[in-house]
């Protein structure tokens, strides 16, 4: 009996139980490649996947803190230990999507080149599929996350504020790349039960195909620094965000994995 048991076993891990996390799981399959189709230069080579080094964050420690000195990285790992200090992105623009706030040409209804045509697209897929999208937050400078702290901390303490927004130098907001996405059906409000919503459903599901991945996504709370947000989405180009989605991975568990090339 005993030994019916140990041989289960070893079949068990050989056939990659100890790797495999859910059904989007990437084989370590020496000669399988991910197949993907986007210009972000990385490829799995023996099992391992590889990036070049510009797009790992170059850290400078400034007064204790860890500054990001390559801030306009299109992957830039912005959390609450890597700042991008006062950083402002140099091409922002206002994608052409419906915003939960109408026409108003404010802040937070910036994005950065990249990121904004790659939003329009997936806006325009999900309304093709029936799902209406609006874009609630995108950019935010340095001044206007203090101001949203600010009033998170006077609403709901400092210790649970901190939980959901970050610190001004440490929001993706900051680079451009984040937006925050609603719906009609939760009255453009950004709220958990976004998530049981059709257009919060197809999101998840589809993010990835555009470039985005949900960045603070539920159970990951220890490895983000964050709450759960369903509504939360950061561009990452289309590889890596295939790569993320199908591993379900966080992006700070995506640089545990790659290496540099
Ligand atoms: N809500 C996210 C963590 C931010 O403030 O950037
Ligand atoms: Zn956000």
């Amino acid at each position: 009996m005993k030994r019916i048991i140990t041989i289960t076993s070893v079949l068990l891990l050989l056939s990659g139980c100890s790797w495999g996390q859910n059904d989007h799981t990437i084989s370590k399959d020496k000669n399988e490649s991910i197949q993907t189709n986007n210009k972000t230069p990385e490829k799995k080579v023996e099992g391992n996947l590889l990036l070049e080094s510009k797009y790992f964050n170059h850290i400078k420690d400034v007064n204790g803190q860890k500054l990001i000195e390559n801030n306009s990285n299109i992957l830039a790992l912005v959390n609450k230990t890597y700042s991008i200090g006062n950083y402002i992105p140099k091409d922002l623009i206002r994608p052409k999507v419906k915003f939960s706030f109408g026409d108003q040409d404010i802040e937070k209804s910036y994005m950065r080149k990249e990121a904004a045509d790659a939003l329009e697209k997936m806006f325009q897929k999900a309304s093709a599929d029936g799902i209406e999208l609006y874009a609630s937050s995108g950019y935010r400078s340095y001044k206007r996350q203090k101001e949203v702290l600010n009033a998170e901390i006077a609403n709901v303490g400092k210790e649970k504020a901190v939980q959901a927004v970050a610190i001004p130098g440490q929001s993706e907001h900051q680079t451009g790349l984040a937006m925050d996405i609603t719906s009609k059906s939760v009255n453009f409000l950004l709220t958990e039960s976004f998530e049981k919503q059709k257009e919060g459903i197809w999101l998840r599901e589809h993010a990835h195909e555009y470039g985005f991945i949900l960045r603070y996504p539920k159970g990951k709370e220890k490895i983000t620094g964050y709450e759960y947000e369903p509504w939360h989405f950061r561009y990452v180009g289309k590889k890596v965000a295939t790569i993320i989605y199908k591993n379900n991975w966080t992006l700070e568990e995506y640089f545990k994995h790659v290496k540099k090339a």
